[in-house]
């Protein structure tokens, strides 16, 4: 939202379609707008399915009237990832109320009780035109409006009304042409941020913004009859409305000034514009206007401590150009080869490779509840569920303290027994993966000590854990996620490592794994030397499999899961992860010389064992590439094999996921797939 300040349409395009393009990530089948038309209250719609570029091509063959200049003027925008209705122009956001867009809004997540409200007010004779959860809430926020006898409700007081019927998740944003020049955004679950650029200096300036908390006035304002049809909207004695707000910004000399507010789920969305920024958390209802920002509360805070009365404007220190491709063709690929820069990120500032010591400052304070706790339960999803299945073993060894490794999803389904001695930890790049979030608040609801391994600063996780560890890996945009496995992977590390800090009997073990961090960003450098051999071999007999099995044991298992995913995710190819300790209790059925396998034979203790499973297998025709260490002459001439640098057991699967990083990748651009936006694949999957 723009005040005093002069703009174009065509300008006002670009900025809105520059924000999709850096959210992609999120969800990529369809991207709107929604902004200001000539006429008050007309809104001009751009839709179109598939990505931004399309959205761009669209509205360039448009040829907008830039003539028309706007002093102040609400645009919204969305890029959408499906969860109820197929990408189409239909169910591509914004979405409107009716056709006179008396109020049109974009929202992220899901909203779980639309069915009902959709039935409530098609009863009532509104008529939609998507399949979206979405426009049940476009349509209750227009039917409430029009229930107003002397249409004197707030905007805020609108939405406030609509989200106390929602169940879900959620993040919105709200136009409407009866609130012209006015915004409303709110958010339950889904992340959601505000950026403010002006010139001049704010007269709250990086102080933290008070709520007044005051309740000054409730009315009524839905008339519907508690025995109408339906009657799930509101309770017979209608909502109350709760006014509590506070001025948040205002320029220090009461004049008008040019101010920009710009709201997206993500700070990369916003970053070019300005790096000041708020985030807001759940129930938060922020409402913008005439260059004013005001924050109002759903409900009161009946919890106090739980949701802090105060929101502080941060400087966000990424920089735009680490969100950029910069010398690669694909995110991905930038993010492969950034691995011996972004692990050191991790580490910095928290291993002495003088000392041997571990110092992670987010956990100090929790160390004697952590070493003293009864289990540790990892939680997580996809790629980082892998990172913490591969560091299990070392932790385990380490700590001596039992570690269970959760799906998120699979943990709330089978609702586990989770207790105040209970200490869980919940992994994730982006700190939004919903079922990741879900699995949080379970366990924080339950007492434990709940702890974050998080790479999104300011995500919902990293805010609601009560520690924890930023992996520092830098911004990752690629679908498929690579240099944030290998930060979480040293994060754990790291985290076992100083929980074990004071066990004498362990300190050999420790300064041999402290020495192999050490020395991991030159070998990642070697294995990303060898590129073009990997690139060879994705070009030849892999390009036209149709299936390709991993196979490891111990420490390579997760691997070979995490090589897996890459490959499915990526070149749509069926790939699996095989423990070869189960090869003969199935998987070897599979086997004959059209199976195209990789097994991982990289040296440590169980070497023998999977010598073995590489016997079973070439028994059976298999000709299989083998991962094996530089120099290890145990195997067969005739192999083709990937060789990586040797380093300490634990260590080694961070070496060994980087081959399998990069041939996942020359499948796929070998293919002529989408590397960073895989098909029906999200980022950061923020729905249940
Ligand atoms: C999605 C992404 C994966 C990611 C997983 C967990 O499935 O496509 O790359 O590993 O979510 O995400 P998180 O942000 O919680 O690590």
């Amino acid at each position: 939202l723009r005040s005093f300040l002069r703009q174009d349409r065509k300008e006002i395009c670009e900025i809105l379609c520059n924000g999709l393009a850096r959210q992609e990530y999120r969800g990529y089948d369809s991207a709107g707008i929604g902004i200001d038309g000539d006429k008050p209250g007309e809104v001009v719609y751009f839709k179109e399915v598939g990505k931004v570029a399309g959205l761009r091509k669209l509205i360039a063959e448009a040829k907008i009237d830039t003539s028309k200049v706007f002093t102040s003027q609400v645009s919204i925008a969305h890029t959408r990832w499906a969860t109820h209705g197929v990408p189409s122009i239909q169910n591509c956001h914004p979405i409107r109320s009716d056709p006179n867009s008396d109020f049109l809004l974009v929202h992220n997540g899901i909203v779980t009780n639309a069915a009902e409200l959709r039935l409530v007010l098609q009863k009532r004779g509104y008529k939609f035109e998507s399949e979206t959860d979405t426009e049940a809430v476009a349509i209750l926020i227009k039917y409430v409006y029009d229930s107003q006898p002397d249409k004197r409700v707030t905007f805020t007081e609108l939405v406030k009304t609509v989200l106390k019927e929602l169940e879900g998740s959620f993040a919105f944003v709200f136009k409407s042409k009866h609130y012209p020049n006015e915004i409303v955004t709110a958010r339950r679950g889904s992340p959601l941020l505000i950026g403010v650029k002006t010139e001049k200096k704010l007269k709250v300036d990086f102080v933290d913004v008070e709520f007044a908390g005051q309740e000054a006035e409730s009315k009524t304002i839905d008339p519907l009859s508690p025995s109408s049809p339906g009657g799930l909207l509101v309770p017979p004695s209608g909502p109350k409305i709760m006014r509590t707000q506070s001025r948040a910004f205002m320029s220090d000399d009461g004049l008008p000034q040019p101010i920009e507010f710009f709201i997206a789920s993500d700070a990369a969305a916003i970053i070019e514009h300005t790096k000041r920024v708020l985030y807001l958390e759940d129930d938060d209802i922020a409402h913008i206007s005439a260059g004013e920002l005001h924050i109002h509360r759903l409900r009161r805070n009946e919890d106090g401590a739980q949701t802090p009365s105060t929101r502080s404007i941060e400087t966000l220190e990424i920089e735009l150009a680490e969100i950029m491709k910069g010398k690669f063709d694909h995110f991905m690929q930038k993010e492969i080869y950034e691995q011996p820069e972004s692990v050191v990120n991790t580490m910095r500032g928290r291993v002495n490779f003088d000392t041997n010591k571990i110092t992670l400052g987010g956990l100090r304070a929790y160390l004697p509840i952590m070493r003293r706790c009864r289990r540790i339960v990892f939680n997580a999803c996809g790629t980082s569920y892998h990172s913490c299945l591969a560091t299990r073993a070392i932790f385990e060894e380490l700590t001596e303290i039992p570690v269970s490794v959760e799906l998120a999803s699979d943990f709330l389904d089978r609702k586990t027994p989770i207790f105040r001695d209970d200490v869980c930890v919940f992994v994730s790049q982006s700190g939004e993966t919903a079922d990741t979030i879900l699995a949080l608040r379970y366990c924080l609801e339950r007492g434990a000590l709940c702890v974050g391994v998080v790479n999104t600063v300011g995500s919902t996780i990293s805010r609601e854990t009560h520690c924890g560890i930023h992996i520092n890996a830098g911004p990752e945009v690629g679908v498929a996620s690579t240099k944030a496995y290998t930060s979480q992977y040293i994060a754990l590390l790291m985290m076992a490592l100083q929980l074990s800090e004071d066990r004498i009997s362990l300190t050999e073990r420790r300064n041999q794994i402290i020495h192999g961090l050490h020395e991991l960003p030159s070998q990642i450098k070697t294995i990303l030397a060898a590129d073009r051999s990997l690139q060879i071999l994705a070009d030849g007999v892999l390009a036209t499999s149709k299936s390709l099995l991993l196979m490891g044991r111990g420490y390579q298992h997760a691997t070979c899961l995490e090589g897996a995913l890459k490959i499915k995710e990526i070149s749509y190819m069926h790939s699996e992860g095989i423990l070869a300790g189960e090869l003969k209790h199935g998987p070897l059925a599979l086997i004959d010389e059209n199976m195209p396998v990789i097994i991982i034979m990289t040296r440590d203790s169980l070497y023998p064992k999977v010598q073995s499973a590489f016997a079973q297998i070439t028994a059976r025709k298999a000709d299989p590439i083998v991962v094996c260490n530089e120099g290890d002459d145990g195997i067969p001439n005739n192999v083709k094999t990937i060789r990586v640098p040797q380093t300490v057991d634990c260590l080694q699967g961070l070496l060994n996921v980087v081959p399998l990083q990069l041939l996942s990748y020359h499948l796929a651009v070998k293919k002529g797939f989408d590397v960073d936006f895989p098909r029906n694949l999200a980022k950061s999957v923020t729905t249940e």
